[in-house]
């Protein structure tokens, strides 16, 4: 058993990682200034600190509750789209929170780290699957703002001896299978639980971006990858810290288009999902998939929920039982 600090423990990914570190017996304290996150997705067995990763009297309230065994990083800015809007907003937020939050581990004495990344950090890429050895040319500010914060972490590395896993997500996707946590962004812009609420009926019909990319149905193509096998993946990561500081691609290794992904909402909900066909969104690459093959082989981590069907009947099931999202618990 040990003790974690998990920034932006309220949020998505970081909820579902919060569950999995307390499945396995630890115990976490999570730092979380609930702009994005939910109260609500922080389960009573956690300790909650509310406050931003750069406001230094947070930081000392939550370092106060440790020492912690690692510290991992989940609060940040997300969205690519709104990331173009305000560029130094996402560049300047998320280099400060990382950077604060790892200076506040070296003073306690932390030098575990694991950080969201993102496959933002490859641009539109030369070829698919995408492996760790391909270039890092962020095409937004929010992917530049993750790279930045990787190429950080190599200081402290360097300086500090502070060993660090960048995980590079792919798209995060359905909920915990127990129904514990789900996904609720405000605003939302995922496909996934945006095609699940036209089908409910709790949003506008979807819009699909684009359906004259070069894939075979015409529409963009993504690795979908279970939110609770992404949090399976930082614990993995984490015997990896006492020796060395690693980087991992970490999706399905399956792509699926946006036709495909509307079909099985459809199949799962019962009914058709509402949509109409749009224009390209700025920014989308044709098609995002992950080689995780590095981090198969150096970890033994596979996906429990490797199928499309799995992870969307899983998102399926929370939005059901929320249609409101966490805002019903309170
Ligand atoms: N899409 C639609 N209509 C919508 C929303 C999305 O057609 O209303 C399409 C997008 O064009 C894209 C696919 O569905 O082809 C998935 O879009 P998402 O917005 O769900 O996810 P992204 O692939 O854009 O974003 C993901 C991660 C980001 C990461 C990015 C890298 O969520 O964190 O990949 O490009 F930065």
């Amino acid at each position: 058993m040990a003790r974690y600090l998990v920034t932006g423990g309220a949020g998505y990914v970081g909820s579902h990682t919060v569950l999995a570190l307390l499945d396995r017996g630890d115990e976490v304290v999570v730092l979380d200034d609930l702009s994005k996150g939910h109260r609500g997705a922080v389960p009573a067995a956690a300790k909650l600190v509310v406050g931003r990763c750069t406001d230094s009297a947070a930081l000392e309230q939550a370092f106060a509750l440790g020492p912690f065994e690692a510290v991992l990083h989940f609060a940040a800015l997300s969205l690519v789209g709104d990331s173009m809007r305000q560029p130094m907003r996402y560049i300047g937020e998320n280099v400060a929170g990382l950077t604060a939050v790892a200076d506040a581990a070296v003073r306690a004495g932390c030098r575990k780290f694991v950080l969201s990344s993102t496959a933002a950090l490859f641009g539109f890429p030369e070829r698919v699957p995408i492996d760790e050895a391909q270039p890092l040319l962020p095409v937004s500010a929010y992917g530049e703002s993750k790279l930045l914060c990787e190429r950080a972490l190599d200081w402290a590395d360097r300086v500090h001896a502070m060993r660090f896993a960048a995980l590079r997500y792919f798209n995060a996707a359905g909920a915990d299978p127990a129904g514990r946590a789900g996904e609720e962004h405000d605003p939302e812009t995922h496909l996934i639980p945006l095609a699940i609420g036209a089908a409910m009926g709790t949003r506008a019909p979807l819009t699909v971006f684009g359906t004259d990319y070069p894939t075979p149905d015409g529409t963009c193509i993504r690795d979908y990858v279970h939110v609770s096998d992404l949090a399976e993946a930082h614990l993995r990561v984490l015997p990896l810290l006492d020796h060395r500081s690693v980087r991992y691609n970490l999706g399905n290794g399956t792509g699926y288009s946006v036709k495909q992904v509307i079909e099985t909402v459809g199949r799962v909900a019962g009914r058709p999902v509402p949509h109409a066909i749009g224009p390209r969104r700025e920014g989308d690459p044709a098609s995002l998939v992950a080689s995780s093959e590095a981090l198969r082989r150096d970890t033994g981590w596979a996906p429990r929920f490797p199928g499309l069907d799995e992870i969307v009947r899983t998102a399926w099931a929370w939005h059901s039982a929320h249609p409101r999202g966490y805002a019903q618990a309170a």
